[in-house]
């Protein structure tokens, strides 16, 4: 966490990516990517939900030891999912112990500005590092009424309030989803913090992306900010389609692959 900071201090920017399984964790730590997240995320991009509301802790504690079991140097955050932290400071550290005895992850993720405040206070007190995550913040969407750019206009002092808020209660880094580029930037100033942007423009200290986004595993429209770096979609529906192929024509398995 130091590290992160002084990077900060240093100017240095530096990616995150979510992980939710063994060889991406190692891949992603061997590859240099400082900190990576058991996202909630996991929702939509591992169990097919349609929305990142229904995973559970159940759910997300197997994935996060999957990945912190595979990490040799990388900081692994898991995110609390949605009902499992904001009833209260209490329910927040129950929930947080559970991820940090039953997967051995490094740091919990909330989502929320002042309102979760308590919960940030409590957890670091306690001995938790936390992340905070505030903008566009997907178990809030009902409410938010869809994906949607939050902190613009009249709603950016408010925004600003929340990250300073986060930050006092001793939140380790932040994440920006969705803010208006010159905002994240304002808050990447007033706090000591990191900021890890999503569609938050370019001046925050860090970056994220789900890491199917940015390798092309997912089918579909990508946000505007997802920038992706490989066809990985492309490359295993090649592979497939070869391996079928060869096993119909008779062309694997061949006396090489025969005992
Ligand atoms: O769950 C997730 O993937 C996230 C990141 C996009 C920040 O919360
Ligand atoms: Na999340």
């Amino acid at each position: 966490m130091h590290h992160l900071r002084d990077m900060k201090n240093r100017g240095e920017k530096w990616a995150m990516l979510t992980a939710y399984d063994q060889y991406t964790a190692e891949i992603f730590d061997q590859a240099g990517i400082p900190v990576l997240l058991v996202g909630d995320s996991a929702a939509n991009n591992v169990f097919g939900y349609d929305t990142t509301l229904r995973v559970t802790v159940d759910e997300l504690i197997p994935l996060a030891r999957a990945v912190a079991n595979a990490v040799d140097r990388s900081l692994v955050v898991a995110d609390l999912p949605f009902g499992s932290y904001q009833a209260s400071p209490e329910q927040a550290f129950h929930t947080a112990v559970r991820f940090m005895k039953e997967s051995g992850v490094h740091a919990v993720k909330l989502e929320g500005g002042r309102t979760v405040v308590p919960m940030v206070e409590k957890l670091t007190q306690s001995g938790i590092p936390v992340m905070a995550h505030i903008g566009f913040t997907p178990q809030s969407e009902h409410s938010i009424g869809g994906y949607r750019v939050q902190g613009r206009g009249d709603q950016a002092a408010g925004l600003i309030d929340d990250a300073v808020a986060l930050a006092e209660a001793g939140a380790f880094s932040l994440v920006l989803e969705m803010v208006p580029g010159d905002v994240a930037a304002e808050i990447t100033k007033r706090v000591s913090i990191p900021t890890i942007g999503i569609g938050a423009g370019r001046d925050t200290d860090a970056q994220v992306l789900v890491w199917q986004d940015m390798a092309g595993l997912r089918s579909g429209t990508m946000p505007r900010f997802v920038k992706q770096y490989a066809d990985l979609r492309g490359i295993l529906t090649g592979a497939a389609t070869a391996y079928a192929a060869d096993v119909a024509n008779g062309a694997f398995p061949t006396d090489d692959h025969t005992f």
